[in-house]
Formats: C-alpha cells, sequence, structure tokens
C-alpha cells in the first residue's frame, strides 16, 4: 500500500514536470530532426500523392508507392519542382492543392539529409 502511493505521488510529480500549452501543438519550429521516408515522407506522400500516383493509376506514368520510385522522382528533381510552383499553376502538386509549408520543408530537408529510408 505504501509502496502503491508512493507510485502514484512519483507519476502526478513527473506529469507535473511536463507543461504543455497549446502553443506547444503548432508546429512552427524549425526541423531539427533527421527526415526519414518511412517515418515522415511516406505519411506525405499516402495522404497527399497516392490517390492519383500508385501502381493502378500512375499519373503522369508516375507511381509513388515505393521507396524507391519516390526517392528517384525526387532525386531527379520532379517532385521538388512540382511541389514548389505558384498556386494557380495547372502543374502544381497535388493537383487541385498545394501541401502545406510544412511537409514542403520535410521533403526538401529529406533531400538534404540525403534521402534516408529507416
Ligand atoms: C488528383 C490527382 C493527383 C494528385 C493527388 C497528385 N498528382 Fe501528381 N500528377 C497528376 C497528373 C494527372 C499528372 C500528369 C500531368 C502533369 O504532368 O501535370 C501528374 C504529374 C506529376 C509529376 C510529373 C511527372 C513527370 O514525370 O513529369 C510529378 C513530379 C508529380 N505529379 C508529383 C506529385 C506529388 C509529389 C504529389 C503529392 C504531393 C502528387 N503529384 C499528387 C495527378 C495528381
Amino acid at each position: 500500500m505504501k509502496h502503491t502511493f508512493f507510485s502514484i505521488f512519483a507519476a502526478l510529480t513527473l506529469a507535473s514536470c511536463s507543461n504543455t500549452s497549446p502553443d506547444d501543438l503548432v508546429d512552427d519550429t524549425p526541423i531539427t530532426t533527421t527526415i526519414k521516408y518511412t517515418t515522415d515522407i511516406f505519411p506525405i506522400v499516402e495522404s497527399q500523392c497516392l490517390s492519383c500516383h500508385n501502381d493502378n493509376s500512375a499519373s503522369g506514368n508516375n507511381s509513388y508507392s515505393s521507396y524507391t520510385q519516390f526517392r528517384n522522382a525526387t532525386e531527379n528533381g520532379n517532385v521538388i519542382d512540382r511541389i514548389t510552383r505558384s498556386v494557380g499553376d495547372p502543374l502544381l502538386m497535388p493537383q487541385g492543392g498545394q501541401l502545406p509549408q510544412n511537409s514542403i520543408d520535410i521533403i526538401l530537408q529529406w533531400q538534404l539529409d540525403g534521402y534516408l529510408e529507416n
């Protein structure tokens, strides 16, 4: 019983140390971690590109279903060219929209970090 009480006390003390305000939820800090395909890039591609660029419907003859496919398209300059065009440019990707700036920054940083997979 004494032990349980101490554990709860310790947990509460630790919890009170992490001070999360609503401001902390807005991700406007510079990217300081190394960007990896599996954890950082794939979620962007999956939600923003795969509906058109998949193995069954490869818009522009480009499927981005795998690491290698997306890496090649980024390495040859096509992806960066298309995601950084101005709003209103018919070549801007994703077609009919624009990536949030943070997603563009993550892809640019992935390039700088050397296209790491995992
Ligand atoms: C609503 C469908 C759609 C979505 C979503 C979409 N694309 Fe596309 N994409 C197309 C079509 C159609 C083409 C071919 C016409 C053209 O070149 O603009 C294309 C072409 C491209 C090309 C040129 C390929 C080449 O070899 O010239 C790139 C690069 C590209 N898309 C990247 C992306 C990326 C990156 C995303 C996600 C951020 C994305 N697209 C999302 C439909 C889409």
